[in-house]
């Protein structure tokens, strides 16, 4: 897919990855951009940046998703590519409430599925349409010290795969963008000491939008702005056992690192 002449939906537009993704697809020539974010001030200071239009939602409530979609259709026509991306990080692991799961699942997870019920009627009536999901190398490999963020964004990469498979011989493109490190608030909360250890081959939001743009030129359905990605997830399915001894020396390392 071109960019050029699109209406594009960014959610988590206002901050990081989706916002660079708005200025990118701005400049690839789309027609309408629709910034949709939590973050209302960040949402509009984008918009205003580049002529689109801010929405403030949530992306865990079903309905403000489906406001989202009919709204951005009666306001500009059908949507030809919505970037489900909007995303949360939580402290980590088994100490994390049921409340901070449920949280997480909401936003990592469900909204995904929101959105794809509110769009998919649109796109097979129509023959097309394009969503790309933001998970993360955490949904190809399992973050250290990240449970339910993995979790939630493993599943992302299901429900990605599986609206492929379901809906893409009716003409539905699906592309899911798996980062690791990119310096946005929600790295950059971790610290600049060495323990942020996915600080060092960090990217900056700008070259994952360059990346997304490629990725959905090509039509490629894993969009990997860090490619060791693609190497570490072969490794991990050539020899699962090799790879988990592996993710464990890196965990000793980083225990060593927090002391
Ligand atoms: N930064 C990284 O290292 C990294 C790596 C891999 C994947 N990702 C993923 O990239 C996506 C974007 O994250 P980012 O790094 O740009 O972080 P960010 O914090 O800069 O941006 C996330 C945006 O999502 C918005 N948001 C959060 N909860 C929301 C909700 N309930 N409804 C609507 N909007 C909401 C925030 O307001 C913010 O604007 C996330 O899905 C994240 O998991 C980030």
């Amino acid at each position: 897919m071109e960019l050029n002449d699109k209406h594009v939906v960014v959610t988590g537009g206002g901050n990081g990855i989706g916002r660079a993704m708005c200025r990118k697809f701005a400049a690839e020539g789309a027609r309408a951009i629709v910034v949709a974010d939590l973050d209302g001030d960040g949402a509009s200071a984008v918009a205003a940046e580049i002529g689109g239009t801010a929405v403030r939602l949530n992306v865990s409530v079903e309905e403000e998703v489906q406001r989202l979609v009919e709204g951005a259709i009666e306001a500009n026509g059908p949507i030809d590519l919505f970037c489900a991306n909007a995303g949360i990080i939580t402290p980590g692991g088994l100490d994390d409430s049921n409340e901070t799961w449920q949280r997480i699942l909401g936003i990592n997870l469900m909204a995904h599925v929101y959105a794809a019920r509110a769009l998919i009627p649109h796109w097979v009536a129509r023959g097309e349409g394009y969503l790309l999901h933001t998970a993360s190398a955490a949904g190809l490999l399992t973050g250290i010290g990240q449970l339910p963020y993995s979790v939630t964004k493993h599943a992302v990469v299901s429900v990605a795969e599986w609206l492929s498979i379901t809906y893409g011989n009716q003409g539905v493109k699906v592309s899911c963008l798996c980062p690791q490190g990119v310096r946005t608030n929600m790295l950059m909360a971790g610290g600049e000491d060495a323990s942020n250890f996915l600080l060092p081959g960090s990217k900056a939001p700008e070259e994952v939008a360059d990346v997304v743009v490629e990725g959905l030129r090509d039509e490629r359905f894993l969009i990997l702005p860090h490619p060791e990605v693609a190497e570490f997830f072969r490794r991990k399915a050539d020899d699962y056992d090799r790879w988990l001894k592996g993710m464990r020396r890196w965990q000793a390392q980083i225990d060593e690192l927090r002391g």
